[in-house]
This record gives C-alpha cells, structure tokens and sequence, in this order.
C-alpha cells in the first residue's frame, strides 16, 4: 500500500485528510471521504479549482483555459490534477447549500463485457457484469481503462439504475481513432474491462422539487439512470425531458422513455431533431435543444436542472437558464470532456 506522506487541511472547516506520494489531491479526499467540489476529473473543467493558502504542488495536466499562469502563482490549483509535494493548507469552498449526499467511496473493480450493441449511427450501448456490486447515485458515472493503454482512464456516465448493481449499462458515442470509444466494436463478451469509482457531483437530488433534464447524444445516459431510478421510487417526481438530436435514428430509447411515461405520471418527455431529412417523418419540435427550451420554459426558478452531453452545449444551456430564473446552486452539469 503507498504511504500517506502529507496533510491536507482545509479552511476554515479544519477537515484534514493525508495526501498520498503520485496520487491527486481530489483521490485522495475522496477515498478518506472528504467531499471536494469536482466535476470532470480531466483538469477540463474548473470545478475543482481551490485556492491553497500554504505548501507546494506539482499542477499536473491542466488545460490553460482552466487555469493560467498567473493563477498558478497566486495560488490556485485544479485538485483533480494536483499532486501534493508539502503538507497543504487549502481554502474550503462552501458547497452546503447543493443538498449534496454522502460520498460513496470510489473503488476498483474488474468489470466483464455482457453485451455490446449499435444504438445508431454512432452511439453503443456497453453492458458489463460486476462480480461486486458497484454503489453509486443516479447520474454518477465511472472510468473505464483503455485496452491496452494501461493508466488512459475513460469517464463513462452510468445509464442504468443504482437498483442494478451487478450489471451496469453505459452509451457511448464512437469517435473515430478514440482510444477507447473507437474499440467498442472489439469487445466479446466475457472481455475483462478495469473500471473505478464511482465519481461526479451531478447525481440525481433526493428533495421534490420538480426537475429539468437536458441532453443531446450520449447524454442521455446519466438522466436515464435517473428515470429508471425514480421509475421505481418516486414515480410522482415531476421532470421535464428535453432531449436533441440531428435526426430521428440519432434519438436512442425513446420507446423506453414513452413506456417510462406511462408509469410516471409527471413526466414530460419532449425530444427535438436539429436537421430533420425528409425520411425521417418527423412531427415533433425542431431546432436545437437550447432554441427549444427558450421557447417552451418561460421560468426555470422552480427547477433543478441536470445538463448532460457536449461542453458546449452544457454552457449554452446553463446560460440560458440563468437567464430564466434557476439560482446557480440548482444546476448540475456533466460536461463530457475529452481526456486532457
Ligand atoms: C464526466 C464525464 C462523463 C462522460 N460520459 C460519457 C458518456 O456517458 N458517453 C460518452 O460517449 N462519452 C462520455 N464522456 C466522454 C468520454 O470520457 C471520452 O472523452 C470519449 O469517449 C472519447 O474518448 P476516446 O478514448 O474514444 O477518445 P480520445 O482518445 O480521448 O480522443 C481521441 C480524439 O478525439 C477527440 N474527441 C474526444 N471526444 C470527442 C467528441 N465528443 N467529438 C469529437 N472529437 C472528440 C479528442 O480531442 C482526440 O483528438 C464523458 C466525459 C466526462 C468528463
Ligand atoms: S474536476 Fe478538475 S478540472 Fe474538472
């Protein structure tokens, strides 16, 4: 087992966790339990930028965007990346009003491949089977390492239910020469895939209010699980579901989403093409997903929103609900960042 060689206590709360030699600081409060504000655990996204008040750290792999220069020398630094070289002194954020839940501690696990299958032109479902049971909230997601890239680690959103933790599901969109995603077609079944975690502050909330979701792609995969969680128990909860596509073959599950409907009496689900072809026969909305949502909600106050696919998207989105009323704190993003 690696030796715990540092401290870290964080300000003014005075939580102190031990800092282990080559592993970043964010692993490390994680695995003792200590919750840190994190999102894409890529140095892509800024959510685990802290401000470090005494010691020195080797910044890792950041994106510049994240974290420039000059704040390197004030003293801020992306936690995920972050590699402890002193005892640290950092500067706690106040995240207690996000109604977050108790950590579940992330762990190592070897999953094998159940089943593979094409959901459209580019998207693939991924089922694996657990010999332990994974415990994780509804919209978590985990790492997956490459095969054959040993330490090229992969976030994956979960798409099924916490209620089936022996058998996970996750939607992937192939990307051709992708280290990983372009690989999806070579996994058997019974293949051995090293995964961990599970990870990501954007899980489902356990409160009533009623609940925005908005995907284009494979984001749809974390606010499935929540569906297919709450299918089961909170079937009352309202949510709004806006879900984008370029074309009809693109739009994945929407027979489950219909048959969730059914059985969830507050649910609304309102998929929108960008680029409908004749072919497609196509009597829904059409734009994409932020013109949509523009449109149709007029005050986004009451809402909690999850935001799930392409960067961009998650930014345009988040901005315009801003504009419409939500208070930041109520917005949960997954931004899917490509590995730095
Ligand atoms: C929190 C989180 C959750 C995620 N969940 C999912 C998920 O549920 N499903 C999913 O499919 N992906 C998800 N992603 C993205 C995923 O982790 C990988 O980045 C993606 O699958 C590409 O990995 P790769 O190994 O195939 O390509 P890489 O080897 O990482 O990249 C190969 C090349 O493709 C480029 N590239 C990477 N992504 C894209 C893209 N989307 N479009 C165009 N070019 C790209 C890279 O810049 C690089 O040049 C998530 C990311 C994060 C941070
Ligand atoms: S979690 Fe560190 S930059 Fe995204």
């Amino acid at each position: 087992m690696a030796d715990n060689v540092f401290k870290a206590r964080l300000e003014p709360s005075g939580r102190e966790f031990s800092l282990t030699a080559g592993d970043s600081v964010l692993n490390c409060a994680l695995r003792q339990r200590i919750l840190l504000q994190y999102g894409c655990r890529n140095g892509r996204c800024s959510s685990c930028k802290y401000f470090l008040i005494d010691g020195e750290v080797d910044f890792g792999k950041t994106s510049p965007y994240c974290l420039t220069d000059n704040e390197k020398d004030e003293g801020w630094a992306l936690l995920c990346q972050a590699r402890a070289l002193s005892d640290l002194v950092i500067r706690d954020q106040d995240i207690s009003d996000r109604d977050d839940a108790a950590i579940i501690t992330p762990q190592d696990y070897t999953a094998k491949v159940a089943a593979v299958d094409r959901l459209s032109a580019a998207l693939w479902r991924l089922q694996l089977d657990l010999e332990h049971p994974i415990r994780f909230y509804p919209g978590q997601y985990i790492e997956v390492e490459a095969p054959g890239r040993p330490g090229n680690w992969r976030c994956y959103s979960i798409a099924s239910s916490p209620a089936t933790p022996n058998r996970i599901e996750l939607v992937i969109k192939r990307i051709a020469g992708g280290g990983f995603s372009d690989q999806i077609d070579r996994l058997v079944r019974g293949f051995e895939l090293a995964i961990r975690g599970p990870y990501g502050m954007s899980y489902l909330r356990t409160c009533d209010r009623p609940v925005l979701l908005v995907a284009t792609g494979s984001g749809i995969a974390p606010l499935l699980s929540m569906l297919r969680f709450c299918a089961a128990e909170n079937p009352d909860r309202t949510f709004q579901f806006y879900y984008g596509a370029r074309h009809r073959s693109d739009l994945i599950f929407v027979d489950e989403i219909h048959q969730l409907e059914a059985r969830m009496s507050r649910l609304s689900f309102n998929p929108a093409l960008s680029a409908p072809v004749a072919g497609d026969e196509w009597h829904g909305a059409v734009g994409r997903v932020t013109q949509i949502l523009q449109r149709e909600v007029l005050d986004a106050s009451p809402f909690d929103a999850y935001i799930c696919g392409q960067p961009e998207m998650c930014e345009s989105v988040s901005t315009l609900l801003l504009a419409k009323g939500i208070p930041e704190n109520r917005i949960f993003r997954d931004d899917f960042f490509a590995a730095a």
